[in-house]
């Protein structure tokens, strides 16, 4: 792939991936998308070569899966940017009470799968002595609520795996940033209660960060001068004071 610089993106098929795709897509660079809902993300690649994105490939890929990690980092050039978004969150149950689908839900897919796919681009992004990998967090990296407790532990994991990746990486000049939003609304919510009034319900009375706020925050890190690397970047809505502090109008 040529263009301004590929950039990679997991979960690419709704939400903060989709937003940060066409953003990159807008200034010029070339993309290589991943998700699972392939028509969803074939949607998202047209909208990128009309934004005007150079070139745009569209694959399968579940993060769940090593061989189809495998298969979708076989696929792409080295990355000018990885962004590790593909991600949820899987019910609000206590530890009591989490099912065992929603708990290895969340750790295969926010950690695990988040895992493999830096490693299956990394010796190349390490051969090039550039790049910048992105990970999506959470403000849930960031303290803990009851019924959050395996999603949170699955973002607190992506928070150490990012600032291990700055000591590993020190050498390399591979940047890494890390991206902690709170309440934003993408389809986090419909998929973690499978509900639409209950999704709702999350955003009741509040404005929530959108997914584009996010691709904004994204692409700002990104576009940094090469000697700048954004640690971290926590952004909420202005009515979230806490990861239980948030302020509704009736
Ligand atoms: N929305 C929020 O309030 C919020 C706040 C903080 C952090 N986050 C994090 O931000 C990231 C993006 O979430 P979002 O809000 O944009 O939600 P979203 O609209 O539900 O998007 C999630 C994306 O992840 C993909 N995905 C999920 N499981 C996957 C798998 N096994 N393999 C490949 N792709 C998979 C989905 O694609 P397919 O279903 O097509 O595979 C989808 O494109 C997640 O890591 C989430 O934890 C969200």
């Amino acid at each position: 792939m040529s263009g301004k610089g590929l950039v990679v993106v997991t979960g690419a098929s709704s939400g903060f991936g989709a937003a940060t795709a066409l953003r990159f897509a807008a200034i010029g660079h070339a993309l290589y998308l991943g998700a699972r809902r392939l028509e969803r993300l074939r949607e998202v690649a047209r909208q990128c070569r009309s934004a005007g994105a150079p070139e745009v490939e569209a694959r399968a890929l579940d993060v769940r899966s090593k061989e189809s990690i495998d298969a979708f980092c076989a696929g792409a050039g080295t990355p000018a940017v990885l962004l590790n978004n593909a991600g949820l969150a899987l019910g609000r149950d206590t530890v009591e009470k989490i099912t065992e689908a929603d708990l290895l839900g969340m750790v295969e897919t926010n950690v695990i799968g988040l895992v493999r796919v830096t490693r299956g681009f990394l010796p190349r992004m390490i051969e090039a002595r550039r790049g910048h990998i992105v990970n999506l967090g959470s403000y849930a990296a960031r303290g803990v609520y009851e019924g959050g407790a395996v999603y949170a532990a699955t973002k607190h994991s992506v928070r150490v795996i990012s600032e291990t990746l700055r000591l590993e990486l020190s050498e390399t000049n591979i940047r890494v940033t890390e991206i902690d939003p709170g309440l934003a609304e993408t389809e986090f919510s419909l998929v973690r209660l499978g509900d639409e009034e209950k999704a709702k319900e999350v955003y009741r009375g509040m404005q929530p960060l959108t997914a584009d706020d996010v691709a904004d925050a994204i692409v700002w890190a990104v576009t940094r001068p090469p000697h700048v690397n954004i640690s971290e970047l926590v952004m909420t809505p202005t009515a979230q004071a806490s990861l239980t502090k948030v302020h509704r109008e009736p």
